[in-house]
């Protein structure tokens, strides 16, 4: 099938059964060795390795001692059978060999910067310079090769579900997801600006007023926000939107999606329904709202019996939080967790030794017996460790615990290998105080639709209203989040009023859509994936930049093409943009 007018054969085709045949093949020196005057190159490309041979009695000999690795050439020859002890049990062509009677070099190659070796390290930032080189490796082609297989099973599952895939645009109006907006200037109205989609929300939702019942899409979001492994400035997800649907409508479509590309990509039968906890649970019990449930080292609140202890750092403050780690640990190490929860925002880290059920260390002189075995027992301590207290607001006890809590399982080895948590996170707050802007904030986005009995809390507790806005969790990462919509204009009125939007700013932002909702707009909602996210994860990546293939660097830039870059001045008087020169240098 893969057979062209230039090759008979891939490099990890040929075996026993072509002892004999005439092929050409092409591809990428891997290496080459010189064995008293035979030159034996391994001929790489995308599907494997062939080992081709020359001899020195033909004419081409000359240039084939003078082939380097990454140089591209066609040969052609007969295969036939190595030698007794040469055979190469790894590879699937490691019984033949190609004994090389016409050769082409295509394209000498520079030295290249680093080695093409999947084992070798290289420096990020030089693979990313020479991106085409670094994509000739091993896991970035088995990791592409890997997305490219989950968005098939995705489209599969989607049109088996009657879904319709339609592109939204690109230069569109600014879409609320809570970044900042790329903006694209616009020289025909000049003075104006496109933003580039941080999501496609709005448009999704208008699909829904237009009739289309399910669409989905998979497709480029832009948002200008601090990078973090799982965070790019153009990432992709895979978008859906459906009609006349509750929650677990959409989330039952979900899990049976996920379903199929866990069981066709790790061949691994997962459970469904999936779990489900509440946001309210998760912030108890693991201090973030994308708990990794994979280990248990929860958090617990102690408040109570650590008020009537004698220790006046839990007597006056507002909740006292623990984490119990079933290890003996050295002061040392609880030294350097102390330092771990203060870097992480905490005002100290108050550690209790529990050995053989009795309490160890300067503080346990403020724990009268009783309160020691009330304690014990409500942390269900049976074996020696360490107890763990964050006392401060609630929102700073969460905050490092949560993270304390990540810390201590990657540091002492809790994360079982191998195992996949997916979790909901349901019935989160709809709005967030947000100190920075000193107004309340939208949790997922302003469409999100509110449970009604709630309402009555909108004016005056509006951090008390739930919202029937969901994620989906894996293993600890957000890989997806939506929600039911908000399908009547007045609600949407209210809502854009609880969030200190004027009447005249949603109409000047949103008013398409709040005209769309005047014109019998059906119940609906949707979610959208990470499918970044979600590819990193079912690859065992470590960051979005290793399974996408041109990803920008931590500092946002493509160091290859050297993207952002200045543009010619023409380009600039045509959009009617000047650049003020000296604050640039400043900067
Ligand atoms: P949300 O903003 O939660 O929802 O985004 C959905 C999912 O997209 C992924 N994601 C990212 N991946 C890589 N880099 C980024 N910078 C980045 N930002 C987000 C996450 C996240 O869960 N319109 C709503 C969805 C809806 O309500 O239907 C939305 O965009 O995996
Ligand atoms: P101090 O009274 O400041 O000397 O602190 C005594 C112990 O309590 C030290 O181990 C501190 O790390 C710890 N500690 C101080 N503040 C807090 C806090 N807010 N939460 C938990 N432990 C704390």
């Amino acid at each position: 099938m893969l057979k062209t007018g230039i090759r008979s054969h891939i490099n990890n085709e040929l075996t026993k059964k072509d002892i004999g045949k005439k092929v050409s093949l092409c591809g990428w020196v891997l290496s080459r060795r010189d064995h008293g005057g035979v030159i034996f190159i391994d001929l790489r490309d995308r599907y494997g390795i062939t080992q081709i041979v020359f001899n020195p009695d033909k004419s081409f000999f000359k240039e084939a001692d003078k082939l380097r690795r990454e140089d591209t050439i066609i040969i052609s020859g007969k295969v036939k059978k190595r030698p007794k002890g040469m055979e190469n049990k790894k590879i699937k062509t490691g019984e033949i060999e190609v004994l090389v009677d016409s050769l082409e070099i295509v394209n000498k190659s520079d030295v290249p910067p680093f080695e093409i070796d999947s084992r070798v390290d290289v420096n990020e930032d030089t693979r990313l310079k020479y991106r085409y080189l670094d994509l000739r490796r091993g896991d970035l082609q088995k990791n592409l090769q890997v997305r490219s297989q989950i968005t098939k099973i995705i489209r599969d599952y989607m049109e088996k579900n009657k879904f319709l895939e339609i592109e939204t645009p690109m230069l569109t109006k600014s879409t609320p997801e809570g970044a900042r907006d790329f903006l694209v200037p616009s020289r025909t109205h000049s003075g104006k600006f496109y933003a580039l989609p941080q999501s496609p929300q709005i448009f999704k939702q208008l699909l829904m007023v237009g009739g289309l019942d399910r669409y989905f899409q998979i497709v480029k979001c832009f948002r200008d926000e601090d990078l973090r492994a799982d965070r790019q400035p153009e990432f992709t997800q895979l978008d859906i939107e459906m009609s006349w649907v509750n929650e677990e409508d959409i989330q039952k479509l979900c899990e049976g999606m996920m379903k199929d590309i866990f069981k066709k990509i790790l061949k691994k039968n997962i459970k469904t329904p999936f779990k489900r906890i509440t946001y309210k649970e998760a912030m108890d019990k693991y201090g973030v709202d994308n708990p990794d449930l994979r280990y248990n080292l929860e958090l617990y609140n102690v408040d109570d019996i650590a008020k009537k202890s004698d220790f006046n750092v839990f007597k006056n403050t507002e909740i006292v939080k623990c984490i119990f780690l079933d290890k003996e640990i050295t002061r040392n190490d609880l030294d350097l967790l102390v330092s771990y929860a203060i870097r992480e925002g905490a005002a100290g880290l108050a550690w209790i030794k529990v050995v053989n059920g009795k309490f160890e260390g300067n503080l346990s002189k403020f724990f009268s017996n009783s309160i020691q075995k009330e304690l014990i027992k409500k942390l269900n301590i049976k074996k020696n460790g360490a107890i763990l207290f964050v006392a401060d607001r609630e929102k700073t006890v969460n905050e490092v615990l949560g993270r304390l809590r990540k810390h201590l399982a990657e540091k002492y080895d809790y994360i079982p290998k191998d195992k996949w948590e997916l979790v909901w996170v349901t019935e989160f707050p709809l709005l967030e105080y947000s100190e920075d802007e000193k107004r309340w904030v939208s949790v997922h986005h302003p469409f999100t639709s509110p449970y009604e009995e709630d309402l009555k809390f909108l004016d005056k507790e509006p951090g008390k209203v739930r919202s029937k806005g969901y994620d989906l969790v894996l293993n600890g990462v957000e890989l997806g989040g939506g929600s039911i919509r908000i399908h009547k204009q007045e609600m949407q009125d209210k809502m854009f009023k609880a969030l200190g939007i004027s009447k005249e700013e949603a109409e000047l932002k949103f008013g398409f859509l709040l005209k769309a909702l005047r014109f019998g707009a059906p119940v609906h909602g949707g979610i959208a994936f990470g499918l970044d996210r979600l590819v990193m994860l079912l690859t065992n990546s470590e960051s979005l930049r290793e399974i996408i293939a041109f990803p920008k660097n931590k500092a946002a830039e493509d160091i290859m093409s050297e993207a952002p870059s200045e543009v010619f001045p023409e380009q600039l008087k045509e959009l009617n943009i000047k650049i003020d020169k000296k604050k640039n240098e400043n900067k």
